[in-house]
């Protein structure tokens, strides 16, 4: 059954930043926007590249720097191709200041 997971502090995550963290094997990335935090696979549905160590956020977009693939980082869906897939979301809840996902 799925579960919330402590991943990060509030307060550890900046905006502008795409935090990567490993939940169970995994790989997923946190993104900051005022006082939410939002939650995606770090793996470009494109060909694979990590969006924490190559991509930037604008917005509520994510772009990929391997191609510019864009995606809604609210809710993984795509917002400019190459990429047709959609980024796997994942439910975040913050309770006390502390990050918490549901995998
Ligand atoms: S791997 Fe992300 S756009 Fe190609």
């Amino acid at each position: 059954m799925a579960e919330f997971v402590k991943v990060a502090n509030l307060d550890e995550l900046k905006e502008d930043e795409i935090r990567a963290v490993n939940v169970a094997g995994v790989r997923i990335a946190l993104y900051r926007l005022g006082n939410e935090v939002f939650a995606t696979s770090d793996i470009c549905t494109h060909a694979g590249c990590l969006l924490s160590d190559s991509g930037y956020t604008q917005g509520e977009e994510v772009e990929c720097g391997c191609h510019s693939s864009r995606f809604n980082l609210k809710t993984g869906a795509v917002t400019q191709e190459p990429a047709v897939e959609p980024l796997k979301s994942y439910p975040v809840k913050i309770e006390s200041g502390s990050v918490l996902i549901e995998v």
